[in-house]
């Protein structure tokens, strides 16, 4: 094999033959490999006389260019081969539609609790939370309900007894926002709460927004404002029909409760009761070092399941738990 074109037509017809990726990487090897053939040739040229070394030099690059370009053709035409016969193997269907994706939805609770956040942040109550594992303390003691107490029989609370329990209210981040922080005060604190009861209006987690207003001049007709305003921005009507039912609450006294009676389309419905609430009892507010002759308060406690079931018209609080994506998706 003495001309370059030789080698040339040789290594053209090798590499047409070559059918497989392998088989052409194999002729490359033979060629253009570091024992190739035509790098053997590059090495002979100090063989050659120094006239004759340029153009032998020359051919020979000249060779390698083009084995080099016919064997890029061929591996592109292998490799579109190799992809048609994969795909043809793998029965891709394209005319077939689109999984598609579906988009989530706020659940009802959140969307409900958000609202309620909206609402009272317009009026300047800031959001705090507090533990959902707490002490006797906060979750009763401070708050006015001492362990002989009747009311601690109405929480059905979980213990983990070692002085623990899982809070039956958010009322004791009251205390938590009492001790720590200076009046005036305005917070709200919605979060879970847990009691051991289980039926079609009562779940052992559900949610509550806590509300406490702590300031010098506060008087029931504050309260009132508030609550009323929102309750009536929450179930956008105007003329809602609400009545404040006097009640009892270990930690406010004065305590009421709320009703409202909803209209829907078969008619208005009867007192349903909204939520607790009443001016922060003395005992709580020295409890936890505020001057009860200098500060006065509000605070009320919404439950948000209960507010969601009105708002949405649902009969049984379980359905939020079940996680089905038919209940979900009507959100
Ligand atoms: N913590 C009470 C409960 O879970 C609700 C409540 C009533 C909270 C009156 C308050 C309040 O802040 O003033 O039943």
């Amino acid at each position: 094999m003495s001309n370059t074109q030789e080698i040339i037509e040789l290594a053209v017809i090798e590499v047409a033959k070559a059918r497989t990726l392998e088989a052409l990487a194999a002729v490359r090897v033979k060629y253009l490999g570091k024992k190739g053939i035509l790098t053997h040739r590059l090495k002979g040229l100090g063989k050659l006389s120094p006239a004759e070394r340029p153009e032998a030099g020359r051919l020979i690059n000249l060779a390698k260019n083009e084995i080099d370009d016919t064997i890029q053709r061929q591996k592109i035409v292998l490799e579109n081969e190799q992809l048609d016969a994969e795909l043809t193997r793998a029965h891709i269907d394209i005319t077939l539609p689109g999984r598609g994706s579906s988009i989530g939805s706020v659940h009802p609770i959140s969307s409900t609790m958000s609202m309620i956040e909206r609402l009272f942040g317009r009026w300047g109550f800031e959001v705090c939370d507090g533990p959902e594992v707490e002490d006797d303390y906060h979750n009763f003691e401070a708050l006015n309900i001492p362990s002989h107490h009747p009311a601690r029989a109405m929480h059905d609370t979980f213990y983990f007894g070692d002085g623990r329990l899982l809070r039956t209210h958010t009322s004791p981040v009251q205390v938590r926002v009492m001790e720590s922080r200076e009046p005036p005060l305005r917070v709200i604190a919605p979060g879970r709460v847990y009691r051991c009861d289980y039926d079609q209006t009562h779940s052992p987690m559900f949610h509550q927004v806590e509300g406490l207003l702590i300031d010098t001049q506060v008087t029931m007709a504050d309260l009132k404002g508030v609550l009323e305003t929102f309750l009536r921005e929450f179930f956008d009507e105007n003329d809602l029909a609400m009545r404040f039912r006097p009640s009892y609450f270990p930690f406010t006294e004065p305590s009421a409760e709320v009703d409202i009676k909803l209209e829907s389309e078969h008619g208005v419905s009867d007192w349903l009761e909204v939520l607790g609430c009443g001016m922060v009892h003395p005992k709580v507010l020295s409890n936890v070092g505020i001057d009860a002759t200098h500060y006065k308060g509000f605070a009320f406690g919404l439950g948000v399941e209960r507010l969601a079931m009105l708002r949405f018209g649902v009969a049984d609080l379980r359905v939020f738990f079940e996680n089905d994506l038919q209940f979900l998706r009507q959100f």
